[in-house]
């Protein structure tokens, strides 16, 4: 089985719903630069300090800081989930130089699609889940179901900040596409079908 594997896709496309299932399902390890930032963030640190006004406009913070950042947390003998990263030609790049992946999903969806699901994302404080008041709503308003933890809406789930996430993923991102395409890495999945059924055409790709 693939287990290098890259999931690309527009904010909002699922790359966090199904890097989570992945990772369990597989034993792989979940590197997601947005969790990461956002631990950084609520720990106040340089960095966190540095990367929050990027992160509360829906910007992309600097290509040299977020290299940095993953440089040291790539271990090349295990399997790997990248969530949220690479996310400029840059980043990709330099990631070539670090390691060879095995695959890279691009997880399809909307720009409408992305607004109504972002509007309702929730995720708890303490474990991470992912919930969506729509499709997947907890049992008990704002608790998540794991853990008893508080539900919390993301400050970048805000609609223009979302609009400005989407503008920034087509001009910076959405050129991974034909970057991974070129190298026989890129596999395309329809992300505006439900969670299994993305689940599955991921869990297809890896082993073909
Ligand atoms: P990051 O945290 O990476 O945000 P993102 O890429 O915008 O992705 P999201 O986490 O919003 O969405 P997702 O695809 O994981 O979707 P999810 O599974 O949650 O980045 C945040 C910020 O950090 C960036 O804006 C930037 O500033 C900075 N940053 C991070 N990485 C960086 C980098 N490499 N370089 C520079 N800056 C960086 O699902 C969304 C919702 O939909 C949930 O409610 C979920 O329950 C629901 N859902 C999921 N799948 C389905 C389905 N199939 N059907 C119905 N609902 C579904």
């Amino acid at each position: 089985m693939k287990n290098k594997i890259i999931l690309l896709g527009p904010p909002g496309a699922g790359k966090g719903t199904q890097a989570k299932l992945l990772a369990a399902k597989n034993g792989l390890a979940h590197l997601s630069t947005g969790d990461i930032l956002r631990d950084e963030v609520a720990r106040g640190t340089d960095l966190g300090k540095k990367a929050k006004e990027y992160m509360d406009r829906g910007d992309l913070v600097p290509d040299q800081l977020i290299i940095d950042m993953i440089r040291g947390r790539l271990d090349e003998s295990a399997g790997f989930i990248l969530d949220g990263f690479p996310r400029t030609v840059t980043q990709a790049e330099a990631l070539e130089k670090i390691v060879a992946m095995d695959i890279a999903i691009n997880i399809a969806l909307s720009r409408e699609d992305v607004i109504k699901r972002l509007s309702s994302r929730r995720v708890c404080r303490k474990c991470g889940k992912i919930y969506n008041l729509l499709y997947n709503p907890p049992a008990v308003d704002g608790v998540c179901d794991e853990c008893g933890g508080e539900l919390y809406q993301r400050d970048d789930d805000k609609r223009e900040v979302i609009e400005n996430r989407y503008d920034v993923y087509e001009q910076a991102t959405a050129p991974l596409i034909g970057f991974y395409k070129e190298r026989g890495l890129l596999v395309d999945v329809d992300g505006s079908k439900g969670t299994e059924e993305v689940t599955e055409q991921i869990a297809a790709a890896l082993v073909s």
